[in-house]
């Protein structure tokens, strides 16, 4: 029985990784499990939200009464966002859509070779650029996957990709980023304030992600 601050409110959440096959047998992909997005899914449903999770192929269970909308690749992603995000008020990108396809999909299964297998890739679509730029009064919250120049890199996202704040993991740090059930984050927002936060679970982000942002709301 938490607070049902976020009751009226739809909120279109991303989950896991992106797919994009390479030839009938393969695909490549990252080590997203889904487990920030879902939990913010998890978390914003019990705060009286109207959810819909749109995600990359998982092994978690959603969470029951949510709209839960499977896709594979980034641009399947982009068209399952397109759906949802005209009469959202909130749009967390928790996913970790692959920015590169390959070029061609071949028909049949590539053989092997030679000792050196050269592929051409092609950029995807960001999800997040789109709609940033067509974006009315909803707010868009980001994440930002780095390994170096943290800040810089996450405001240069926040610009580019026009999210109100930016949820900035080091995956490089142990406990934090893909897979584990914990994560250390620093928060920034457009008017570049940056907020460090301990290790500490998913969970318990979701709740200070979906907190801020009914700050938000209540500001506007
Ligand atoms: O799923 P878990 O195992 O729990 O791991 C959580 C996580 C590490 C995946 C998550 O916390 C996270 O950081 N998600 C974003 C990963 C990512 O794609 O980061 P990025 O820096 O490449 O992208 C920045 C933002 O743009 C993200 O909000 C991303 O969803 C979005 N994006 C990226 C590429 C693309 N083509 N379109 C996008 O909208």
């Amino acid at each position: 029985f938490g607070p049902k601050d976020l009751e009226n409110q739809k909120l279109v959440i991303t989950a896991g990784p992106t797919i994009e096959p390479l030839d009938p047998v393969r695909y490549m992909t990252n080590f997203s499990s889904g487990k920030m997005g879902y939990a913010l899914a998890e978390e914003a449903k019990k705060r009286g939200g109207d959810v819909v999770l749109i995600t990359g192929p998982t092994n978690l269970k959603p969470p029951t009464d949510i709209k839960v909308v499977n896709i594979n690749t980034t641009r399947e992603m982009l068209n399952a966002v397109e759906k949802e995000f005209n009469d959202c008020q909130i749009l967390i990108k928790a996913a970790a859509p692959l920015d590169y396809r390959p070029n061609v999909v071949s028909n049949s299964k590539i053989k092997k070779k030679n000792d050196i297998l050269e592929m051409k890739f092609i950029k995807n679509p960001d999800i997040s650029r789109h709609f940033g730029k067509i974006k009315k009064s909803q707010i868009m919250v980001g994440f930002a996957a780095e390994t170096d120049n943290i800040i810089e890199s996450a405001n240069e996202k926040i610009k580019r990709k026009n999210f109100d704040f930016i949820v900035a993991n080091d995956v490089s740090k142990e406990g934090a980023g893909f897979k584990t059930d914990t994560n250390i984050v620093t928060i920034i927002d457009k008017n570049g304030n940056i907020e460090n936060y301990p290790l500490m679970q998913k969970k318990k982000l979701a709740n200070i992600i979906l907190d801020k942002i009914v700050k938000l709301k209540t500001k506007s």
